[in-house]
């Protein structure tokens, strides 16, 4: 794990963080988001992230989506005809805004409130597609421990599909930076202290507010990803890279088009190999 503080320090200040923001987000998206979802068959995902899903196949499956926050992406794959869908969050508000436009628009989603490293034996080994997107592996500390998890929560032979934030995209100035400088490289690739911000994330509203609660944010390499799931045997099956933004966070540096990966995608599957109650980087047997 990075850093110092416990994980459950990181991860219950983050939660904090997240019920700060939520009510701005919320007052810039959330009425946006109920008409969307109000049509039948609706789907807010895209383009080259359904065209992987489409070759994955979510027909029927049970979908756990980690870090849901309002929920969109899951409703969207309960609409693409996926079985039975549960996400989680650890942020409070963030579950009861997704749980309501699920129940508003009939849409058979679950949403659960919890931090991902606590989420119960109940759920483990129930799900064919575990779904990560845009801005959730930088919030945790511990990722051979999160992908742990993933593949607990997995069927045998299930798969974890991941459309992220590319790594490359963290050395970049944010499009908030106080001053436009252009494609320089501000910040670090290998850096082993989380980022500690505050009030820092209305990328929704774009509204700045004052904080006292910080906010940690980690940077994992490409090498970190890949071997956080190497090391839990989730065998890598697919991997491709965007210039697509799709955090919201670098629409100047995309508007540059200069050959820049912002965006990655990437599929892992629980083969046989997997080992229940090994420790991370054990070997299976
Ligand atoms: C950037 S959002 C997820 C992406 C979403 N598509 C979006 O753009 O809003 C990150 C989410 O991760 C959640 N989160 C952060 N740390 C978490 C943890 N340890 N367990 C569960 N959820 C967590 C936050 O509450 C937040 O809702």
């Amino acid at each position: 794990m990075k850093s110092p503080l416990a994980l459950k320090e990181y991860t219950e200040a983050n939660r904090d963080a997240w019920n700060e923001v939520m009510p701005r987000h919320q007052q810039a998206a959330k009425e946006k988001w109920d008409a969307a979802f109000s049509q039948p068959g609706f789907v807010a995902l895209r383009d080259e992230e359904l065209a992987l899903l489409k070759n994955i196949g979510v027909a029927g499956k049970a979908v756990a989506h980690l870090c849901c926050n309002n929920g969109i992406e899951l409703l969207s794959l309960k609409n693409l005809g996926a079985g039975e869908c549960v996400g989680f969050d650890i942020s409070d508000l963030a579950i009861q805004e997704a749980q309501e436009r699920a129940n508003r628009c009939h849409i058979d989603c679950r949403y659960v409130r919890s931090d991902v490293y606590e989420i119960g034996p109940e759920y483990e080994h129930r799900f064919d597609l575990v779904y990560l997107t845009a801005g959730t592996l930088g919030w945790l500390p511990d990722l051979p421990l999160f992908f742990a998890k993933v593949a607990a929560l997995l069927r045998e032979n299930g798969q974890v599909f991941i459309y992220e934030m590319h790594p490359f995209s963290e050395m970049l100035p944010f499009d908030d930076a106080e001053e436009d400088v252009g494609l320089r490289i501000v910040a670090p690739y290998f850096t082993t202290e989380p980022d500690v911000e505050y009030g820092d994330l209305d990328y929704v509203g774009k509204t700045a507010y004052p904080s006292t609660k910080p906010l940690y944010w980690f940077v994992h390499t490409l090498s970190d990803i890949l071997m956080a799931l190497i090391e839990n045997r989730l065998s890598i099956e697919h991997v491709s890279e965007y210039e697509t933004d799709i955090s919201s966070v670098h629409r100047r540096i995309e508007q540059f088009r200069a050959g820049i990966p912002l965006s990655f995608a990437l599929v892992g599957r629980k083969g046989p190999a997997w080992v229940e109650g090994r420790a991370p980087g054990e070997p299976p047997c």
